[in-house]
């Protein structure tokens, strides 16, 4: 088992890491935490697969633990759902120093934790990732929310959990299309921080696609810890931690375009990463060498088509509207070499128009911004 630490202080939080590690959890969270009250949240999914195993370990641990599951999905991270936990949590008699879990995705985990942040004006909470991009990002950080109907994510609170737990075993029964949308994030924390990860990744692709436990606790591991030294040093995102929002820019404008109905969210980074290595290269600040290095790479997870028929004024509308926007400009985290980015609000607006008009349009031989093999 791999342990890296979260150092923020005196809300310090451990991440476990490791295959099979079930058995551990009554040990190691008993440690942690003080046993009470546990109101386990997941959904649809993921609670048949995993809540028993779950909920034997937690009350082994000494816990007293109810259950609330939502249905699968992007659409349970509202303000209902919330509110149908805090329901939940008041019915449990969860009390302030007792525990909310996040057993599931990224979707359980904003939500589970926006209630924690907020019920009773916060509970202690703790995380248990089932999807690698929860695993490698989402879990970890403090970042929950819910959407709104004007836009997504916009209601939330940095709110760090206790522990998080990832319990690779996990990823067996992950969808393989789910798998490769969360390698996406992996391989951005190798642009981005990185160049040994990404280069394990390149030349261990095919352990990585077979969840090979060593290599994939050591890449989790890593990930971990990389986006630990990142929070540890700008926990909301004063400055450093927007590198994360690396392929996040037009990322994010491809999904809200495509109403959240087409990529899913790796997969919608991936085409953002594609895209930003293109205008750092038009920038004239990625060598070429390095831009067909990360082309490379990214090829192998492989590049959803484009939406179809979605003009490039639909995404550049949305990147207008995008809440990363600082001061009217839009913000790009752009690679200056393989494991080093910056941020730049400068990028002409006609070159934004290129390099999006070349994707969507299906791109050209040689352009990676096309569909993979
Ligand atoms: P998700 O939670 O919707 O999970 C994807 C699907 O996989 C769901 O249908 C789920 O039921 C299923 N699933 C989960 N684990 C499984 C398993 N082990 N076996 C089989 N099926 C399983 O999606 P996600 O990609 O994990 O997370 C996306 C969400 O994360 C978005 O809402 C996004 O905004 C958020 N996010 C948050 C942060 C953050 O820092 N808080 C960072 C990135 C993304
Ligand atoms: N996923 C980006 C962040 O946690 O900041």
């Amino acid at each position: 088992m791999r342990l890296v630490e979260v150092a923020l202080a005196e809300r310090s939080y451990p991440i476990y890491i490791g295959q099979n590690i079930w058995r551990e959890i009554p040990r190691l969270w008993a440690e942690r935490l003080k046993p009470g009250k546990v109101l386990l949240v997941s959904d649809e999914t993921v609670f048949p697969l995993y809540g028993r195993r779950m909920v034997d370990s937690l009350q082994q641990a000494g816990f007293a633990v109810k259950s609330a599951v939502v249905p699968a999905g992007e659409g349970s991270k509202t303000l209902a759902k919330a509110d149908q936990l805090y329901s939940a949590a008041i019915l449990a008699g969860l009390e302030r120093r007792d525990l909310l879990v996040a057993l599931g995705g990224g979707v359980v985990g904003d939500l589970a934790g926006f209630v924690a942040a907020t019920y009773l004006r916060g509970v202690n909470f703790a995380q248990v990732p089932t999807t690698l991009l929860a695993q490698v990002d989402s879990s970890v950080g403090g970042k929950t929310a819910v959407n709104h109907s004007l836009g997504k994510n916009l209601i939330g609170a940095f709110y760090q959990p206790k522990l998080v737990w990832v319990e690779l075993d996990t990823l067996v029964t992950l969808p393989q299309r789910e798998y490769l949308a969360g390698a996406a994030e992996v391989i951005k924390y190798g642009v981005i921080l990185s160049e040994a990860l990404l280069n394990l990744l390149a030349a261990r692709w095919q352990d990585f696609l077979a969840k090979e436990p060593e290599l994939l606790t050591a890449v989790v591991g890593d990930c971990c810890a990389l986006k630990a030294a990142v929070v540890a040093a700008d926990e909301r995102e004063a400055g450093l931690r927007a590198i994360l929002n690396f392929g996040h820019t037009l990322g994010h404008a491809l999904e809200a375009a495509t109403a959240y109905g087409h990529y899913l969210h790796g997969e919608a980074v991936l085409a953002g990463m594609a895209m930003a290595v293109k205008l750092a290269l038009g920038k004239g600040i990625l060598s070429s060498e390095d831009s067909a290095r990360l082309l490379e790479v990214f090829g192998r997870v492989g590049l959803v088509a484009p939406p179809p028929a979605l003009p490039a004024a639909d995404v550049l509308a949305a990147l207008n509207r995008d809440k990363k926007r600082e001061a009217g400009k839009t913000v790009f985290i752009l690679p200056e070499a393989i494991g080093r980015v910056r941020a730049f609000d400068d990028l002409a607006a006609e070159a934004v128009r290129q390099v999006l008009d070349c994707y969507l349009s299906g791109g050209t031989a040689g352009d990676l911004l096309r569909l993979t093999d």
